[in-house]
């Protein structure tokens, strides 16, 4: 088969008879047997923002500093996981030539990033007094953290669901 043929040959000169097959190459790379990675990982940010969110408002009901020890820990595995998510979500978008070519998937990357400054931000705040941070800016921000992991998971969840990427099987 020749490079026209395969459809990896996306340059500007590229055949339109031959630019579905390259629109159609959706199959994930980061993969363990068929699995996609990014997809395993994103259950730990999300969960795990969740988490922060739910510790802060118990901090605030309760005064309890366990609950602003548990508020860190939580944001600050849910950001260093987030950023592991990340990794391979843009190696996968850099690879996939009909991931890459998508529109909605640069949507997602650039939703995500906003997503991971802000648990970043979340993070770095407390470092310097965990248990001061809470109140009022350390809850306000796991409030947007959630919401943002909301939008984020949603889309992401797009991606796969309506246009069937990062999926062993062949676009719609
Ligand atoms: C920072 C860069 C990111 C890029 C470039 C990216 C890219 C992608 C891509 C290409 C997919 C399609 C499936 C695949 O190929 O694996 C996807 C799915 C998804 N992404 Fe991301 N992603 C990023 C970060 C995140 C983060 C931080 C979250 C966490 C909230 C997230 C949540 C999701 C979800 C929930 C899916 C659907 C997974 C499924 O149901 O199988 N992504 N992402």
């Amino acid at each position: 088969m020749s490079r026209a043929d395969s459809g990896e040959d996306a340059g500007p000169n590229l055949d339109p008879l031959h630019a579905p097959k390259v629109f159609d190459d959706t199959d994930t790379r980061i993969a363990i047997a068929g699995h996609p990675l990014h997809a395993m990982l994103v259950a730990f940010p999300i969960a795990l923002t969740v988490c922060t969110l739910g510790a802060d408002l118990l901090y605030w009901w309760t005064g309890d500093g366990f609950w602003a020890r548990v508020g860190l820990w939580a944001i600050g595995t849910g950001f260093l996981m987030g950023l592991l998510a990340g990794l391979t979500g843009t190696v996968e978008l850099l690879l996939v030539p009909g991931i890459r070519s998508r529109p909605a998937s640069w949507t997602h990357f650039v939703i995500a990033v906003a997503l991971l400054s802000m648990l970043g931000a979340n993070f770095g705040l407390r470092l310097s007094g965990y248990e001061d941070a809470v109140l009022p800016f350390g809850i306000l921000l796991s409030g947007l953290c959630v919401g943002f992991t909301a939008l984020t998971g949603w889309h992401g969840g797009k991606l796969v669901f309506d246009y069937r990427l990062g999926t062993g099987g062949s676009a719609s």
